[in-house]
């Protein structure tokens, strides 16, 4: 059996470099991080346009999300395979990497929700290529109709596009999972300014027995991923985030 992570990347790759060459991808990969890390528009927005960009998010994010989520994860000693399987659900999902990265740490489907139908054929290639059993919902995080808790939530990197009265209505619906049992992981970037409710939310969280955490890591993306973020002018070794778990 192929390690699910090399067969994921390797699909990836066959995929999308199928139509676009290394430099097209690090050059689109440059744009993006200009647009969507350091300028912060939205990534369901204007960011992600055009095929280059797509790919540059496929191939070079979303395999960095992949692996934080998987250590971030380990760090926090979040139940592994065998212990408690349980339903989860991937918020703002994008290439369900976030979800994948769970449910190969600890079992379970992944439900992944996400306002971009483009990006959820992605999540299916994601799930189908990790041999994990996982679907899409495509929906508004305001309008989703959540499991019964206990299940296991995350969304990695996508709070931060929501405005203040959709935040304020997946806190309340983030609380209701807490109270009913649920595990939740909310990941985003360092960058503080990115987040300016997260000393709120590590408050909110504290209060249901949680944690908030930074990382940063020493991990070695798959050579491909790297030479991309090498041929964009970025430091592709330097992987951290910050977390709130409970
Ligand atoms: C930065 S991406 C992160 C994707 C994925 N979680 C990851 O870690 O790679 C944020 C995702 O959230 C989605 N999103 C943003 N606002 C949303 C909303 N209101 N409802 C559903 N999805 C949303 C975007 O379309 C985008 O795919």
């Amino acid at each position: 059996m192929p390690d699910p992570f090399d067969n994921w990347i390797d699909k990836l790759f066959e995929r999308w470099m199928g139509e676009l060459t290394h430099q097209e991808v690090a050059r689109a990969l440059k744009a993006l991080t200009r647009d969507y890390v350091q300028r912060r528009t939205r990534l369901r927005g204007k960011a992600l346009e055009g095929r280059g960009k797509q790919a540059a998010f496929a191939l070079y994010y979303a395999p960095r999300h992949f692996v934080i989520v998987r250590e971030v994860l380990k760090a926090l000693g979040a139940a592994a395979i065998g212990e408690t399987p349980m339903p989860l659900v991937d918020l703002g999902c994008g290439s369900g990497v976030a979800g994948a990265a769970w449910a190969l740490h600890s079992g379970g489907n992944v439900v992944g929700v996400e306002l971009d139908p483009e990006i959820l054929r992605e999540a299916a290639f994601t799930f189908k290529d990790l041999g994990i059993r996982g679907g899409g919902v495509r929906c508004h995080l305001a309008k989703y109709r959540w499991p019964k808790p206990p299940v296991g939530v995350v969304a990695a990197f996508t709070i931060n596009e929501l405005d203040e009265k959709d935040r304020e209505q997946v806190w309340r619906e983030l609380e209701k999972q807490l109270r009913g049992g649920s595990r939740v992981l909310i990941i985003e970037p360092l960058a503080t300014r990115i987040a300016p409710w997260w000393q709120d939310w590590a408050e909110r969280i504290a209060a249901h027995g949680g944690r908030a955490d930074e990382w940063h890591f020493d991990v070695d993306l798959p050579e491909r991923v790297h030479l991309l973020g090498k041929s964009a002018g970025l430091k592709p070794e330097k992987l951290g985030a910050r977390t709130l778990w409970a």
